[in-house]
């Protein structure tokens, strides 16, 4: 991955905003690139609905509004990074530990755009380890049930959520059904929310490239 990569990817994003509008916006340095870019060319918002307190924080200094999403209704447009992406563009998110913001704005929008680099398109999603944010007191129940569904989970050590929970992050999973394998562990009990966005994948996908170029993709 490189900078120029996520760079690229970020810029082609803003041609996506409507001036004036409520935008949601994603974690992760490439979401980060992102508003720092929103910032530079001094593109004017109505406000600004974070998947993460560190986002928050990051649209605040630069002088946005951010807003409670229970007081904006659904929004046009959600602008969020990705660990993997698969040609659907279904994906797998978390990394940063924001998954659950981040999968309820992408639920509550209606267009997802995803900025990566060009590292991030895979043919099939897992090998990066799948995030799973947990409940505290079901995090051996939920284990068990991934080990059950052929996973290997470790527990992210150290982290708590900005929803107050842990992460399992679930190694060498096969995912050759995305969607039934994010209702499985949907099912499972103590599981907030999996970092599969399968049934609500992106809808385009800004793949950065090293020499500064993006390529823009929509779902096979
Ligand atoms: C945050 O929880 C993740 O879903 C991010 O979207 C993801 O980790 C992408 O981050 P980078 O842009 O830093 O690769």
């Amino acid at each position: 991955m490189s900078e120029s990569a996520k760079r690229a990817s970020a810029a082609a994003a803003l041609e996506y905003v409507q001036a004036d509008s409520i935008l949601g916006v994603g974690s992760g340095s490439t979401a980060n690139i992102f508003i720092d870019l929103l910032a530079e060319k001094r593109l004017p918002l109505a406000g600004t609905v974070a998947s993460s307190e560190a986002t928050a924080e990051r649209l605040r200094a630069h002088g946005y509004e951010v807003m409670d999403l229970n007081h904006t209704g659904g929004l046009d447009l959600y602008v969020d990074g990705a660990d993997e992406t698969d040609a659907h563009l279904r994906l797998i998110k978390g990394g940063g530990a924001a998954l659950t913001r981040e999968k309820i704005i992408a639920a509550a929008s209606a267009r997802f755009v995803c900025i990566a680099d060009n590292s991030k398109l895979v043919e099939l999603l897992g090998a990066f380890p799948l995030p799973i944010e947990v409940i505290p007191m079901a995090r051996s129940h939920v284990a068990r049930a991934l080990v059950r569904l052929g996973g290997d989970p470790e527990y992210r050590e150290g982290v708590v959520t900005d929803n107050g929970n842990v992460i399992l992050d679930v190694h060498n999973l096969r995912i050759l059904d995305p969607v039934a394998m994010e209702r499985d562990i949907n099912q499972i009990v103590g599981v907030v929310s999996v970092g599969l966005f399968a049934a609500r994948g992106a809808d385009v996908l800004l793949l950065g490239q090293d020499d500064g170029s993006c390529r823009t993709l929509t779902p096979q």
